[in-house]
């Protein structure tokens, strides 16, 4: 009975598994803030993109860490790049088997660990970010991704990517905007995972915890200027701001479990204080209740064992 009343279901397909790419390393180089998470060799990448084709998940998100940053963040745009090489090999692996999802965005690859090249008084530039932006788009659509995920919340960014891609022929490429990203505590394991060199914060490109209608704003925006799907990041504290981006988006919605939601739940799970594979559940559940229809989540394959295996 409590099946067929249920009013909301999880089901593999609704997960995408983030995952990182280390530059010269041979072997998974564990990530202490997440137990359980890894930064994957270049020749270990293609073997986690199986595993989730396995596991029936929809897609993989790269995010790439590479051993030299510049002002610029060079090694985003340039096909030898590590997230781009990251992107080639997943792609060969899993062709249309998999959404191959690309991290666009530069803060793993600038040394000042900003999410955009910085002007001359040290401020985040943001038209001069929006052409990087572009190139970015093109060099990892070319190199494989199905789906670039622009993520660094500047203004116009989804327009210059559309713009871009077009331009060079890319019309298929898919954009997932992250419309709605708070400036947020809970990425604090995502910047050991990708080895982040932020000194200070991302206030002035990222929203304010205490608002939801500049997060509509920035929703409607990107819808406008093309995005294919729109993404509210964090998502257990921002489930109100899921909610309201469902009701109100024409296109589909996305959350992402971050990487301090994980290990929060992953944390307390090890003292024995809480059932890691309850509390994953419930709250990958109440993301989707809450209305989004795709869930980023480090749980992924897991979670896709755990619904494999009541
Ligand atoms: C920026 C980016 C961040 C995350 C995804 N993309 C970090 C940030 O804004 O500092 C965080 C993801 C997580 O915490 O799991 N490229």
């Amino acid at each position: 009975m409590r099946g067929l009343v249920a009013q909301t279901r999880l089901h593999p397909q609704d997960l995408i598994l983030p995952a990182f790419v280390a530059e010269g390393i041979t072997q998974a180089r564990p990530i202490t803030s997440m137990p359980g998470v890894v930064q994957h060799p270049l020749d270990g990448v293609a073997a986690q993109a199986r595993a989730a084709v396995d596991a029936g998940i929809s897609g993989i998100m790269l995010f790439g860490v590479p051993t030299t940053k510049d002002a610029r963040g060079t090694g985003a745009t340039s096909p030898s790049g590590i997230l781009n090489q990251a992107l080639e090999r997943v792609r060969a692996e899993v062709g249309d088997d998999l959404l191959v999802m690309a991290d666009t965005c530069l803060d793993e690859f600038t040394d000042h660990g900003h999410c955009g090249v910085l002007d001359s008084r040290g401020r985040v530039d943001n038209d001069a970010t929006l052409e990087i932006y572009a190139d970015m788009a093109i060099a990892q659509a070319r190199a494989g991704a199905h789906v670039v995920g622009p993520s660094g919340m500047m203004d116009g960014q989804v327009a210059a990517i559309r713009t871009a891609l077009d331009g060079a022929g890319l019309q298929e490429t898919v954009i997932l905007a992250y419309a709605a990203k708070y400036a947020s505590a809970f990425y604090g394991p995502f910047r050991e995972a990708v080895q982040s060199s932020l000194q200070g914060d991302r206030r002035t490109y990222q929203q304010d915890p205490a608002n939801i209608t500049e997060s509509l704003r920035e929703l409607d925006l990107d819808i406008a200027q093309g995005a294919d799907l729109v993404m509210v990041k964090p998502a257990m504290s921002y489930l109100d701001v899921v909610a309201a981006a469902a009701q109100r988006a024409t296109v589909p919605v996305a959350a992402y479990q971050v990487s301090g939601e994980y290990a929060m739940i992953a944390a307390a799970a090890a003292q024995g204080w809480i059932d890691r594979r309850a509390a994953a559940l419930e709250s990958l559940l109440s993301i989707k209740r809450a209305g989004a229809q795709a869930v980023l989540t480090y749980f992924a394959l897991e979670a896709a064992e755990w619904l494999a295996h009541p």
